[in-house]
């Protein structure tokens, strides 16, 4: 099995390429369903993708991959195409499910496996199903999958979702998009992954509008024509590269990016003491001499993301005093605290709170990766660890982060992958 060999305690120093959003480009691969033709960029060919282009495959569609431009040609031509997403692929990648809305709404019924349970908390699929079932369709759970039918299609309504969920309002959306007649969303999730799917859909020749929380969409409105898009850079990745320049960087510049769309997580490291710098596409992080301790809670967009909070952490343990964060979207997101711990921080967990006193010296230990933002935060703690750290299970890393190694490497971190 692959491992990460990291030698901490190297100053970082260089350029960082942020590529696409592996988030956005999972939604709008299932909303190629819907779709002809299209050609995507800016695709980062991470393991999901490569599970969702099978299960597309799978379905019937046509994907070339060109790696080298990190595009996606996908042609849709088949009139029969199979409405089956089968547990195989679903089990590896949650956002398989994104699937259901576009197959049920083109073909008005679609089986697919439930997902099941996942490291950082049980993830539920009732509020995918609730706002489908609003849309008309009838749902039943048989032997592990979901299988939906809408005899006489999807009928458009007002959908309130109960609590805010990013995969149930990209499916409600998709669903949505086919059916007669206008939806109304409320309480939807509005993370910059979802205004880069309704960027995808507006160019398909849906008509949707947005205000707040509140999406609006006019469904039945395709047209054929072949069209082209650029996937959002990720803002995940932004940040956790952000995170490593303050972490210990002596000049990090990062680019290909939005500064504007985490300009909330670029504030916190700024009150935490981080020297950052904005231009139009790019950061700049100097070396930072002190941190300070500060309090977060994780929240849906645009509210401090739990996709970054793991490697906020590793952060918390350099500042002085107490910080805290709140973990308010998964109930099983701390389980690289353990790890953490082992190499030297000092971390407790109540409830959903975790509370670190920094600052803490760590030094590199043999660790193990949990989940893709875990094993990220271990990265990030080996490079300021002392000694070597070692990072087992990084196929969970590959799920997610484009060229880990190499990015890293390209900024002199000694971090190899054997
Ligand atoms: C997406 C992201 C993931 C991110 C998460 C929260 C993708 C592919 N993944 O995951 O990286 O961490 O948003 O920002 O975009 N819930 C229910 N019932 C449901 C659906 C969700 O109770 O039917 C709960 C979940 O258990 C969780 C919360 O709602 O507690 C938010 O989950 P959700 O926003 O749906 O996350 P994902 O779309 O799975």
């Amino acid at each position: 099995m692959q491992k990460l060999l990291i030698k901490g305690n190297k100053e970082l120093k260089g350029n960082i390429y942020i590529s696409g959003s592996k988030n956005a480009t999972l939604p709008i691969l299932a909303s190629t369903i819907l779709a002809s033709e299209v050609r995507l960029s800016n695709v980062p060919f991470v393991k999901d993708i490569f599970t969702m282009i099978e299960l597309l495959k799978f379905i019937g569609i046509k994907v070339k991959i060109q790696s080298n431009k990190n595009i996606l040609e996908i042609k849709n031509e088949k009139k029969k195409i199979n409405t089956l997403a089968p547990y195989k692929l679903v089990k590896t990648m949650r956002a398989g499910i994104l699937v259901l809305g576009p197959l049920l709404t083109k073909f008005k019924k679609a089986k697919v496996s439930l997902p099941g349970g996942c490291a950082i908390g049980t993830r539920p699929v009732d509020l995918h199903l609730f706002a489908l079932k609003k849309l008309g369709a009838k749902i039943k759970i048989k032997d592990g999958y979901i299988i939906a039918e809408a005899r006489k299609g999807l009928m458009g309504a007002k959908i309130k979702f109960p609590s805010i969920s990013v995969g149930a309002t990209e499916n409600a959306l998709l669903a949505a998009f086919g059916a007669k007649g206008k939806t109304t969303l409320s309480n939807c999730a509005i993370e910059p992954e979802i205004k880069d799917l309704i960027l995808f859909l507006k160019k398909l020749g849906c008509k949707i509008k947005i205000s707040g929380r509140k999406i609006t969409i006019f469904g039945n409105s395709l047209h054929q024509k072949k069209i082209s898009h650029k996937i959002i850079f990720d803002r995940i990745e932004a940040g956790t590269y952000l995170i490593a320049g303050v972490l210990i960087g002596k000049k990090i510049i990062i680019k290909e990016i939005d500064p504007k769309i985490f300009r909330h997580e670029i504030d916190i490291l700024k009150k935490m003491g981080a020297k950052i710098f904005k231009t139009r596409s790019s950061i700049t992080i100097l070396k930072t001499k002190s941190l300070k301790k500060m309090n977060i809670s994780t929240k849906p967009y645009p509210g401090f993301p739990t996709d970054l909070q793991a490697q906020l952490m590793v952060l918390m343990t350099q500042t002085k005093g107490l910080s805290k964060i709140k973990e308010n979207i998964f109930e099983n997101r701390f389980m690289h605290v353990p790890e953490l711990k082992r190499m030297g921080a000092n971390i407790k967990i109540k409830n959903k709170t975790a509370y670190i006193l920094g600052p803490s010296k760590l030094t590199g230990a043999e660790v193990m990766a949990t989940d893709l933002r875990a094993s990220v935060s271990l990265v990030l703690a080996g490079l300021i660890a002392d000694n070597r750290t070692i990072v087992n299970r990084i196929y969970h890393l590959d799920r997610g982060y484009e060229n880990l190694v190499r990015k890293l490497k390209n900024c002199e971190a000694e971090i190899k992958r054997v």
